[in-house]
């Protein structure tokens, strides 16, 4: 198999997802990064571009001469990964899939809700993929434990208790020069959500990909602990999902002590499971009047489905960047179906992988959460989110 000729938009040094993406697309060999508008900043593109071994004359001061460039090309990138902050998600996406390019972006996947609506109409018309980095699904043994509730190891859900708690904007990160506070507590480039949009849009996504359950409405309370900042850094929320499946959520920015700590449990009438991304490895299953058993990746209890997924054998931890490897993974498999003539749609079928539809639901979530903080609470509906912008 050739490998997949990739392009980024976003990334140039000093960035920090871009370079996990880079890794990521490598670890199976799979993808070529032979184009780049690395950066905002011209001259740091360049330079970027040049570390990178990327040829000067595909390395871009913008992306909209990028995707009219690399189309026009006979060896032009077929598939680009989005990495810039979240204002610029839209416009970079609409650039390339109307060039013919795959999208890899990463979340949220637009600035508001209109946009993700627009995109989603855009993508589904392009013929194209649109796959959203929402790395937490595709670490193995989440989808062990979204496979074990399927499977009804859990019997008929109950409750799902989702964390995603950090530290580092604790302090007025955004004032001491920290580019990725800046941007974070920006509502014209984050979006009108801060830590909502930034680490609750993953925890929803964990819960909603493991619980394979919808979202029907919230009650959220959003706060802004530190002075000034423009955005929210803490949220709580209860959640009512479909089936009668309840729910809580927290999520914050400023608890000192916690660095990535995204936290999972969800319970049914015949057994309980708890994940921590922190030890990623690792899953608890708890079957309802039986000892507890800890399913370790690749190790005995852990399924020959998602063995493809792991590379190293039990014990080695793998974890965050395997994850986004394992996204790459996929969608060059998706990317080599539609090669072979597969249409887009069928060859999407078979992976779990997030997409569009992911990226509006996380945006209906944003919406509705921001809509009920602002009304002291007051239950909201997702589906109705499109009539609260
Ligand atoms: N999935 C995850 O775990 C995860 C983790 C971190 C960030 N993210 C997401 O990734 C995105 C980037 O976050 P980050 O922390 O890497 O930000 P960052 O500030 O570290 O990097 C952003 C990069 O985008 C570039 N950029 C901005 N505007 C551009 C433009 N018009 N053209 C080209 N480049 C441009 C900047 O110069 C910089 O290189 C955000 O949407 C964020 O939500 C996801």
């Amino acid at each position: 198999m050739n490998k997949i000729k990739l392009g980024m938009v976003g990334g140039g040094s000093g960035a920090f997802i871009g370079g996990v993406h880079r890794i990521a697309a490598r670890i199976d060999d799979k993808f070529e990064l032979v184009a780049g508008a690395l950066s905002s900043d011209p001259t740091r593109a360049h330079e970027s571009a040049r570390h990178l071994g990327i040829e000067v004359q595909r390395s871009y001061s913008d992306f909209k001469t990028m995707a009219q460039q690399e189309s026009q090309r006979d060896d032009g990138i077929e598939a680009v990964s989005i990495v810039t902050p979240n204002h610029m998600h839209f416009p970079i996406a609409k650039a390339f899939l109307e060039a013919g390019i795959h999208v890899i972006c990463d979340k949220p996947m637009t600035l508001n809700l209109a946009e993700a609506i627009e995109l989603k109409k855009i993508a589904d018309q392009s013929n194209k993929l649109f796959i959203l980095t929402h790395n937490y699904s595709a670490y193995p043994i989440v989808r062990q434990a979204r496979q074990m509730v399927q499977d009804g190891l859990l019997g008929q859900l109950r409750l799902i208790q989702v964390e995603y708690v950090q530290d580092w904007m604790t302090d007025a990160a955004e004032h001491s020069g920290n580019k990725q506070a800046e941007w974070r507590t920006d509502p014209s480039r984050s979006g009108a959500a801060g830590c909502l949009g930034d680490i609750g849009t993953h925890a929803f996504n964990l819960a909603r990909f493991i619980s394979d359950v919808k979202l029907d409405k919230v009650s959220a309370d959003l706060s802004t602990f530190v002075e000034g900042r423009m955005l929210d850094d803490n949220v709580h929320a209860l959640l009512r999902f479909e089936q009668g499946v309840k729910g809580m959520m927290w999520t914050t920015q400023v608890a000192p002590g916690h660095e990535n700590g995204l936290k999972i449990r969800v319970f049914g009438s015949e057994g309980g499971i708890e994940w921590q991304q922190e030890n990623p490895n690792h899953l608890l299953y708890h079957p309802h009047a039986n000892p507890t058993q800890i399913i370790t990746r690749a190790g005995y209890s852990f399924s020959d489905q998602h063995a493809y997924l792991t590379r190293t054998p039990a014990g080695h931890p793998e974890g965050y960047l395997e994850g986004f490897a394992n996204l790459y993974l996929e969608t060059a498999q998706v990317i080599q179906k539609v090669k072979q003539g597969q249409a887009v749609n069928s060859a999407l079928a078979e992976f779990p992988l997030p997409g569009t539809q992911e990226g509006l639901e996380g945006l209906q979530f944003i919406t509705a959460m921001l809509h009920s903080s602002q009304h002291d609470g007051q239950w909201t509906q997702l589906e109705n989110a499109h009539e609260l912008t």
